[in-house]
């Protein structure tokens, strides 16, 4: 006997709850067959005009519609809360797991068979992705898309990255305020991510490599035609999934995670990747801890030459093959036979695809650079870990050892840094405290922290930093982030004063701090009577400073880890 497809619960019975779910949707011109049992799929939208790297996906819903149409199914669009990763304060991720509930609830309580999911700015696919699995219906993801190379004077601009660097040209004295400000329109032509291998760009990438995605999902342009026609016939495909029952349960295994994180080295992805993933398996029950990041991404150098580790942006990568083309290049690595949405194996979405540009995306033999993916540290600073991308770091501060230069919170790192007395030298340490997920709250990108003005006068373009905050995908730097446990909960990173020697060695991935065990007692005893005591009283930022875990766990609210399925019991009236 075939299962009755969850939508029929609400549009096939012939009672006062059939006619209500359907009469009120025939309010927007349905006829009456469209209730017939035929797959009804929900295309869960995070566009919004306050998050322009989306604000094309009602254009791309149109597409999907289409396509369900045409297999058919019924689409019926859904909005959830967007997450404008450059306009909301103090920081999107403090609502990537709002979302995650919201989507994840839209899902469970609504009369639909199967899901797409439309969002691309950095929060809005891991949220609606950690959403969706916990409810565990077919899911298909469609991405926004890069947007356009940045162009300016003739040369071309990386979303973030060069805005980093600009920004430090004006510090030191080499960029004028009015070219700074110049560049702005040039660097952000249409819509779509950040066209740099940007945290939006890296879980693209991701999404593909998982099988979660229709190929070249990643990095068609956002405002490419082609764009369209992979929505359309993602559209038609998750009929498909309905009619297949393909769950993300039945898709997702340890396997795509590993390919996840292989691709992720490939690719010098976003450390932001790392936490997203965490988190997304800990709502599939699949065991995805710090280490394997470390042990999994060790055999895989960087063949994507794209910034900000490499040379090349997003329109480059795809024009040279995009995803199936990097994974035939590292295919003796991965897991070939993992399934995806489509039903077939990934190897049939990049076996024998050809690279058509060997300068964007490097070979194994000859890559962009040699050590990529996630160096995991473990020490007395950093207990139960903390991370490094060491292919946006300076191969000579990866082993260092300096002096720290303390700031307790972001306030008091604004106000001292640019200060001509602070004792600081280019050997020096940068640690900045409070800035975890609690601490913060939402663990901002603020881990990259901008160096002292006065030695970015005197020509010092790096420093090893460290902190418990994340990083854009877009920085670089011998950035240490993600310390755990973080300060605001008592970690040792919030016990190090400035002057405190502390010993970073990449290679052997170590972190500590060169106090004695006696004194770090005596100023725990201290910090314990002077607890910080959160001003956050009420709502969900009371909620999610009781319930966040720490940045090594993914930082989801303790009560959302798992999932409680598709059912639902009881009838609305
Ligand atoms: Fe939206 Fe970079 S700010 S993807």
């Amino acid at each position: 006997m075939t299962k009755k497809r969850r939508s029929q619960h609400s549009y096939g019975k012939l009672d006062k709850d059939g006619f209500i779910h359907r009469s009120w949707m025939k309010s927007q011109g349905l006829p009456d067959d469209v209730f017939d049992g035929r797959p009804v799929i929900g295309i869960c939208n995070t566009w919004s005009e306050l998050t322009p790297c989306n604000a094309h996906l009602r254009d791309l819903a149109e597409h999907v519609k289409k396509g369900v149409w045409e297999a058919g199914g019924l689409p019926l669009e859904f909005p959830a809360m967007s997450l404008g990763e450059t306009q909301m304060r103090p920081t999107a991720m403090l609502f990537r797991n709002l979302l995650a509930m919201e989507v994840e609830e839209s899902i469970r309580g609504n009369p639909i068979d199967g899901v797409v999911l439309l969002g691309g700015c950095d929060k809005t696919t891991p949220g609606q992705l950690m959403g969706a699995a916990s409810v565990d219906l077919p899911t298909i993801i469609v991405s926004s898309g890069p947007m356009l190379n940045g162009k300016h004077c003739g040369a071309n601009i990386g979303s973030g990255t060069d805005v980093w660097k600009f920004a430090d040209a004006v510090k030191a004295g080499d960029m004028t305020m009015d070219d700074f400000l110049s560049v702005e329109a040039g660097m952000s032509r249409s819509p779509g991510t950040c066209m740099t291998m940007g945290s939006a760009s890296t879980f693209a990438c991701i999404v593909e490599a998982m099988g979660l995605s229709l190929p070249l999902n990643a990095t068609i342009p956002a405002v490419d035609a082609r764009r369209g026609t992979m929505s359309h016939l993602t559209g038609r495909t998750i009929v498909d999934m309905v009619k297949q029952d393909r769950r993300l349960s039945t898709i997702l295994t340890r396997n795509h995670f590993e390919n996840a994180v292989k691709v992720h080295t490939a690719i010098g992805g976003s450390t932001n990747a790392v936490i997203h993933l965490q988190a997304i398996a800990g709502r599939l029950g699949i065991e995805l801890s710090l280490d394997d990041f470390d042990r999994w991404s060790r055999d895989i150098p960087m063949l994507a030459d794209i910034q900000p580790s490499g040379q090349y942006l997003m329109e480059d990568f795809h024009y040279a093959g995009g995803m199936p083309a990097l994974m035939n290049k590292i295919k003796d690595h991965l897991h070939t036979d993992a399934i995806t949405v489509t039903g077939d194996v990934k190897a049939a979405h990049f076996d024998g695809v050809p690279c058509y540009d060997d300068e964007v995306l490097k070979s194994i033999d000859k890559p962009a650079k040699e050590t990529s993916g996630t160096w995991v540290l473990k020490g007395n600073l950093a207990p139960d870990g903390a991370i490094i991308k060491p292919n946006a770091a300076s191969d000579e501060l990866l082993i260092h050892t300096g002096p720290a230069v303390v700031f307790e919170d972001i306030e008091d790192y604004k106000s001292r840094i640019d200060d001509a007395n602070l004792e600081v030298n280019e050997n020096s340490i940068l640690v900045l405290k409070g800035c975890g997920p609690k601490g913060y709250p939402g663990m901002p990108e603020v881990g990259n922290m901008a160096l002292p003005q006065k030695l970015l006068k005197k020509g010092v373009r790096d420093m090893v930093r460290i902190s418990d905050a994340r990083m854009s995908g877009t920085a670089y730097g011998t950035v240490i982030l993600h310390v755990s446990p973080e300060s605001e909960a008592g970690g040792p990173l919030a016990l190090v004063k400035s002057g405190d020697i502390i010993e970073f060695n990449g290679p052997e991935r170590t972190l500590n701090l060169e106090v004695s065990q006696e004194e770090l007692s005596k100023r725990r005893i201290k910090w314990q009577e002077n607890i910080p005591v959160s001003p956050y009283t009420r709502g969900y930022a009371k909620l999610y400073i009781d319930h966040v875990q720490q940045a090594h766990e993914g930082a989801d609210l303790d009560f959302l880890v798992g999932g409680s399925g598709s059912e639902v019991k009881r009838e609305s009236h």
